[in-house]
Order: C-alpha cells, then structure tokens, then sequence
C-alpha cells in the first residue's frame, strides 16, 4: 500500500503528548454547556465552525486573487483584514469541535491548526509588509499563507469527509427502518424502571440498533446511535427528570419524545420511534421510513 502521510498523522500518538495539554486547557476555557452548544451549532442544527471557515477563506482567497489585478491593493488589504476579522471565531467553534473528538480525529486537527496558524502568520506580515509599502513582498507573502491555507483545508476536507467530524452520524436511520409497525421485542425482557435498553430492530430492517426507555407506564424508543461520533445511547443515563436520554460519551442529551438534541455536542437528532404494545410485544414505527 502506498504511504499516505494523512493516515500516518491519524496514527502518529507522539502528537498526544501536544494534543492532550491543549484539550485539556480547551476544555476549562470552553466555558458552561449553552456557551458550547452556541459554538458547536446546536441552535442552527449544523457545525457552525464549517460555515464561518467559508469567510476567512473566501476574504484570503479572494485577496490573493486581486493581488494579480494592477490597482486593488487597498481591496487587497481590506479583505485579508476580513479574514483575520473571521479567523478567530473561526478558531474557537473548531476548537470547541475538536475538543469532543476521537483521538484520531484530534490528531489531524492538531496538525489542520498547525497549517491554519502558520497561514495566519503569513498573512499577517504580508498586511505588515503592505503597509509599509512593499507590496511585491506582501504579495509573495500572501501567496505563501494561501498555500498553507489549501494545506489546512485538505486536512479539514480528512476531518469531515473521511473521519466525518461533524457529520449526522444518524442519518442512515430512516433508510435501513421499513416503513409501518415493526415487532422490536417482549415487553416482560424491558426494564421498566427507566433504564435504557439495547434492542436490535432485526430482519427485514437491517439490523438497526434501538435504545428503549420504560418509565412511568409509558416506552420510548429512540435510534441507538448518537448523531455525534455514534456513542452507544444505551449506555446513557435518563436525565432531566426523565426527560432526555444522555450519551455516555461526550454528553448530548437528546429528548425522548422526538429525538431532538436538548444539548450538544450533537447538532442533529437522533430518530424517535413511535411505539405500541400489543399482545405482550412492543412494536415501533418510525415516521419518514422509507
Ligand atoms: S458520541 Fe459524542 S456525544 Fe454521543
């Protein structure tokens, strides 16, 4: 198999001597759960740290792209300001992300800073150098920053795409769930006393794992799978006075009614079952199965 550098960063554990000092001191600089879920996206049902990317890049890029018409250096300078201006929320909502990550994944964000960092500092003495007056400099100096940037933005590209950091990581609920009631389990082999339950939603559905909650007569059944980083719910914790079902990993509370993220880091739903018993059986049907 041919080296590939990306996949020698994801297994490199020497970096973990770096990464663990900074997510530790991330996490104590994070601040409480709403300021987190702020950063992490919850209110807009997405990674906010993605979308604010887009306005240093575009401003850095288009920066560069001026620099080879005679006439733009103050459009130059004006836009490499708007991508330092973005740059640092930026940096946090990514922080905040990578903070909640798989080791792996940290790794490679490690070195995606490292790039966006080195980028930053180019282009910070190429606006240095602009203004007093050396524009061939400042725009080799921008080049240089745009090169580290495309670097940053391959391993961004690896942490989303292929290490899928940010991704639902429970969408692919309601196309393996066949539509209409399904017999998920007895209702004698449940716990009723509030303890999530790991059953399997077997054939002709694939074999998708479901988590089920008894309490107070009643049953809820959500997808076992966190939308995070796919943390076992089953292994969760009811919280908020029977409210949410809490991932053991990193701690997104989804509520049992309808699945919907009550906090983060998960920015997306988990699929809630409609459920029913029936001649000593609980049956479940999701709605939007297809
Ligand atoms: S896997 Fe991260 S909160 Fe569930």
């Amino acid at each position: 198999m041919p080296f590939d550098p990306v996949s020698a960063v994801e297994h490199a554990e020497p970096l973990d001597r770096v990464v663990e000092p900074i997510r530790n001191a991330v996490g104590k600089l994070l601040g409480p759960a709403p300021v987190r879920d702020v950063l992490h996206g919850v209110w807009l049902g997405h990674p906010l740290h993605p979308t604010l990317v887009q306005v240093s890049l575009g401003a850095f890029m288009s920066a560069s792209a001026l620099d080879l018409t005679p006439g733009s250096e103050r459009a130059s300078r004006a836009l490499i300001a708007t991508g330092f201006a973005a740059a640092l929320p930026s940096a946090v909502t990514g922080l905040a992300d990578w903070s909640v990550a798989h080791e792996e994944q940290q790794r490679v964000g490690l070195v995606h800073a490292a790039f966006n960092v080195a980028a930053l500092a180019s282009y910070g003495l190429s606006l240095a150098a602009r203004l007093a007056g050396r524009r061939r400099t400042g725009t080799a100096l921008g080049l240089a920053g745009l090169g580290l940037l495309g670097a940053g933005g391959y391993l961004g590209g690896h942490l989303s795409f292929r290490q899928a950091v940010g991704a639902n990581h429970a969408e692919d609920v309601p196309h393996l769930v066949r539509p209409g009631w399904q017999d998920l389990c007895a209702v004698d082999d449940l716990p009723a006393d509030g303890t999530p339950a790991r059953r399997i939603l077997g054939a002709p559905n694939d074999d998708v794992p479901v988590v089920v909650v008894g309490q107070a007569g009643r049953f809820h059944a959500l997808s076992g799978r966190c939308s995070h980083l796919s943390g076992p719910l089953s292994d969760g914790e009811v919280t908020d006075g029977g409210r949410c079902l809490t991932c053991p990993w990193h701690g997104s509370a989804f509520d049992l009614e309808d699945g919907s993220v009550r906090r983060g880091p998960a920015t997306a739903p988990v699929s809630a079952f409609e459920v029913r018993v029936e001649n000593g059986r609980v049956l479940v049907r999701l709605p939007g199965a297809h």
